[in-house]
């Protein structure tokens, strides 16, 4: 983290899981032991049905709630497409974009995942843009040009001044819901080279205020370690973020000075 030059942002990426009524339960809980969130914003990505609930459910938390995707089209027949106009009006900050399921079982590729960052600019929320190699890619010594790719291919056409709201999420997908995390070395390792590709394509002024999560097996064991690699400025976390307590110790993790 540093968070004398960017934010450091907390998030939960519920997935497919959590019904309205569940997602009520969790926030009695959450409220019950949700620390002051000195340092970091916190937010939990929902799906687009439970965005209202879940808006509601967390008003008094300071808990913001982002979207898990996107349609990148302003409007029209897209039967069962959610749009960036219809997440902003509902009030929603934050929005993943390109998150490595989505471009498995559902296309996603990226030139989809530039689309879907311009249509959330365009609607003045945060695109969280997720990046990650897989096993094979690592083991072949592919990661920093892959990653690379993936980051300049989702910021084709976004000004510097853009470039501010958006946030990077790193995550190995080797690393997701498989409880193996990467070390913090190697975690942050990849942050840092996807600092050095953003300060290639935009300054280092602008570089250095974007704030880059990790993602992948983040639990309350292992937070604090890779919050303290120098560029990594948060977390998108999947199984930990579904448990209030463990959400919780992550946060804690993060504030501490
Ligand atoms: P897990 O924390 O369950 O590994 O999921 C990470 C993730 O995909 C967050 O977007």
């Amino acid at each position: 983290m540093n968070r004398r030059y960017r934010k450091t942002i907390i998030a939960g990426n519920w997935k497919m899981n959590m019904t309205a009524s569940e997602t009520r339960k969790f926030a009695e809980e959450l409220k019950a032991i949700m620390p002051r969130a000195k340092w970091c914003e916190t937010l939990i990505c929902v799906p687009a049905c439970n965005i209202s609930t879940a808006i509601k459910a967390f008003k008094d938390l300071r808990v913001s709630v982002g979207a898990e995707n996107v349609y990148f089209e302003e409007k029209g027949a897209y039967t069962g497409e959610v749009s960036a106009a219809m997440l902003k009006d509902l009030g929603v900050k934050y929005v993943i974009v390109g998150h490595s399921e989505r471009r498995e079982y559902f296309g996603e590729t990226n030139e989809t995942v530039n689309k879907k960052v311009h249509a959330v600019l365009d609607h003045d929320m945060n695109p969280i843009i997720c990046v990650g190699e897989s096993l094979s890619q690592r083991e072949q010594g592919l990661t920093p040009e892959w990653i690379a790719l993936q980051v300049k291919a989702a910021l084709a056409g976004v000004s510097a001044e853009k470039l501010r709201r958006c946030v990077i999420a790193y995550e190995p997908i080797w690393a997701i819901g498989t409880g193996k995390t990467a070390s913090a070395e190697q975690a942050g390792e990849v942050c840092t080279a996807i600092r050095a590709t953003i300060r290639a394509l935009y300054g280092a002024r602008v570089a250095r205020s974007v704030t880059i999560q990790y993602g992948g097996s983040m639990n309350p064991k292992n937070a604090f370690e890779l919050l303290a690699q120098p560029d990594i400025d948060g977390g998108l976390i999947g199984g930990a973020s579904l448990k209030p307590e463990q959400f919780v110790d992550i946060i804690n993790a993060a504030n501490q000075e």
